[in-house]
């Protein structure tokens, strides 16, 4: 394509890119292009640096501790939950809690919502474009509770068939449970008025956030959801950490999911009570540096910016998609109206696995396979794909050579 004009200047890419020592790698002796950002993403300095310091000279444990070093840990472990509860909106810190990540998180509701709120007969919905942490969990509830598992069903573009779901709602309906974005085909879902329709029923909503939470600013209380999951990792910060917004008048009803220390008021041989929220959900020694670290990426995220972000994705997603769609016998998988930067593909002459060991010997990372989404591949027919996933920190150039590198490809098996 080679018109990079097209691309505003709502971003500095190369000096974001000089923040990520892990952009200047070489790959097969290329230079790497990361292209699997909805896997994991890259780390900036700021982060990486912030991290070495906490470990380095400040590093203790955390609720613990009356003395200084225990205490100024927990200061900052307590300042980084304020920095998540701002990031998304939350009316009040006690409502994020710290888990490994959204797959911890989702589990954590499955469970402790599923106990207290879920019985034989009753409804959980999904939707056929979830990942299997956000169906799993829901599928093992209804197997432990008697309760049945209802499916949005989705277009041949990847969108949600609103008007199904408003039959799959009634009375019965526990939670509804629904990705902001799709993994596998990159559908930003209007979890907002998906929200709307469950409480109208009096049902939940839990947002699966993996794939939302560090391209497009998210307010949970502006999408009036009752739970939302994030994961570290895909925001610039370490893995290991992640966690939950949940709705205090929730959480309180919510029994705990793992259970030891630090998460009790008081324990005798006879009986144990708990603790309020977060700490409930957060027992034994959380993930200290993790949860340093994760205030760190998002402070960066901020310095750029969340809508200038977007916008910058945005423009990626369309560039990428003409650069693909030109290339003859490529099929996208996923051509939602509103889409977030994932470029799902399929090449009948190549499968996924061959056309992501082909790349990388251009130092190409994208992934192939289901995506950890074997119901979405089920609907639209393929057993996997290969994925390309944008962060800010790509450039057109690299779509580009993405697009050549398909070509070759496809020229080496066809
Ligand atoms: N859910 C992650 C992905 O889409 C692992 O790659």
């Amino acid at each position: 394509m080679n018109d990079h004009k097209v691309m505003s200047s709502v971003l500095d890419v190369d000096k974001i890119r000089s923040e990520f020592p892990a952009l200047t790698r070489t790959v097969h002796g290329k230079p790497l292009i990361y292209l699997d950002n909805g896997a994991t993403t890259q780390k900036p300095l700021q982060m990486i640096e912030r991290v070495r310091k906490f470990d380095a000279e400040e590093y203790g444990t955390v609720r613990r501790g009356a003395y200084k070093v225990s205490e100024y840990s927990t200061q900052l472990y307590e300042e980084a939950r304020q920095k998540v509860a701002d990031f998304f909106g939350a009316g009040s810190k006690s409502e994020i809690i710290f888990t490994s990540g959204t797959t911890q998180a989702i589990n954590l509701v499955a469970y402790s919502f599923g106990k207290q709120f879920v019985k034989a007969g009753d409804e959980i919905i999904i939707s056929n474009i979830e990942h299997h942490a956000n169906t799993v969990p829901w599928q093992v509830l209804c197997e432990e509770r008697g309760a049945h598992l209802k499916v949005i069903p989705v277009n041949d573009e990847g969108e949600l068939i609103l008007e199904e779901y408003d039959k799959l709602l009634s009375n019965k309906t526990r939670i509804v449970a629904v990705n902001h974005v799709s993994n596998a085909l990159g559908t930003v879902n209007p979890v907002k008025e998906i929200a709307r329709r469950a409480h109208s029923v009096g049902a939940r909503i839990l947002v699966d956030g993996a794939q939302s939470s560090s391209h497009m600013k998210v307010d949970v209380q502006d999408l009036d959801c009752d739970f939302y999951t994030f994961s570290g990792h895909k925001m610039y910060g370490p893995s290991g950490v992640g966690g939950l917004f949940g709705k205090m008048e929730l959480l309180e009803q919510m029994p705990p999911y793992v259970t030891g220390g630090d998460m009790i008021m008081q324990v005798t041989l006879e009986k144990t009570t708990y603790a309020r929220p977060p700490a409930r959900f957060e027992a034994g020694t959380p993930p200290i540096t993790q949860v340093i670290g994760l205030g760190a990426s998002i402070d960066y995220m901020n310095g750029i910016g969340m809508d200038n972000i977007a916008e910058y994705e945005h423009q990626l997603l369309e560039y990428g998609t003409k650069c693909l769609e030109k290339i003859d016998g490529l099929r996208l998988i996923g051509t939602a109206k509103d889409k977030a930067a994932i470029l799902s593909f399929y090449l009948d002459c190549v499968h996924p696995h061959d056309i992501v060991t082909c790349l990388d010997q251009d130092g190409i990372a994208v992934r192939g396979g289901h995506h950890c989404a074997q119901p979405t591949m089920i609907r639209f027919g393929v057993p996997a794909t290969a994925r390309a996933s944008m962060s800010f920190y790509n450039k057109t150039e690299e779509l580009d050579a993405l697009a050549e590198s398909i070509r070759r490809t496809i020229k080496i098996f066809s």
